[in-house]
């Protein structure tokens, strides 16, 4: 029988410390009566035949951390604008390929996939009709998914962007609470995605890929799955940006680094 450790680095590639897991058993102890289970053992029985996937998907909901904020790590967006976007924009110009295409891994909530879709956004300017840009943003949490599609937000999430964003990009529903406007959030598809799985399933590469403060939860084996799997779903010369305090584990031969964070595909 497998502890809820087990259950949880064999569905999500999550690692929980020694340490941590008493808190993850009592972040899992509400889904015993939702699931009429006595105890976390015939709790982890169901999970197999529950042909829903309700029990494994409230689990990943209870587990996940989901800390996010708009312009995290802002130098890395400043970098998109003053390094990334000059040069790609012109390249696919010249090539007459007017399709930018971003995924934001691990998106949790969706400030880190708005915060992006800003930023092409106000580069293209007049010109980003004519584009096909966007932005795909995956998370496994479907809580935080759920919050990430109402993109309603409060201000201390906001303490990062400017004044103009948020009038530009923002409706105030108090003086408080914000929610993303339309002509932004379009721009933005969310959808379901564990990392954990086995190949990725992206019909086309991307130009950029974001794959912040997710990899800190987990061990070697799966920093080195995620990894591989970014490498073959990136362009050539295609951009990954991780957190500043992660690392490329041993996958980290096949891109250059250019930035705290910050590297390219060779
Ligand atoms: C701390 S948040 C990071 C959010 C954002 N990228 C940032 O840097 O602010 C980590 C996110 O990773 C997601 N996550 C954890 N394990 C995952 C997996 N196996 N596949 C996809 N997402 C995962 C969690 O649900 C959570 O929303």
């Amino acid at each position: 029988m497998q502890t809820l450790e087990q259950l949880i680095k064999n569905y999500f590639g999550i690692y929980i410390r020694p340490d941590k897991a008493v808190t993850v058993e009592e972040r899992i102890r509400p889904l015993l009566a939702k699931h009429n289970c006595i105890n976390a053992h015939e709790l982890f029985l169901k999970v197999d035949s529950d042909t829903t996937h309700g029990i494994i998907n409230d689990i990943a909901n209870a587990v996940t951390t989901n800390f996010t904020y708009f312009n995290r790590e802002e130098p890395h967006f400043d970098f998109l604008l003053k390094n990334v976007y000059p040069p790609l924009v012109r390249e696919l110009r010249q090539k007459n390929s007017l399709d930018l295409r971003i995924w934001c891994a691990a998106c949790s909530s969706g400030e880190e996939a708005y915060s992006l879709a800003m930023t092409i956004r106000d580069y293209l300017d007049m010109d980003y009709s004519n584009w096909r840009s966007g932005v795909l943003a995956t998370d496994l949490s479907t809580t935080a998914l759920e919050e990430a599609i109402a993109g309603i937000y409060p201000s201390d999430r906001m303490i990062y962007l400017k004044k103009d964003a948020i009038k530009k990009y923002f409706s105030p529903i108090n003086d408080y609470t914000y929610k993303i406007k339309a002509s932004l959030a379009k721009e933005v598809t969310f959808r379901k995605f564990n990392l954990k799985t086995k190949t990725y399933p992206f019909k086309q590469r991307f130009h950029i890929i974001f794959c912040r403060n997710v990899m800190i939860y987990f061990d070697l084996e799966m920093i080195n799955h995620v990894v591989e799997n970014i490498y073959k779903n990136l362009e050539t010369n295609g951009y990954l940006f991780i957190s500043n305090t992660e690392t490329l584990g041993r996958k980290n031969s096949l891109f250059e680094y250019i930035a705290p964070g910050i590297y390219r595909k060779k």
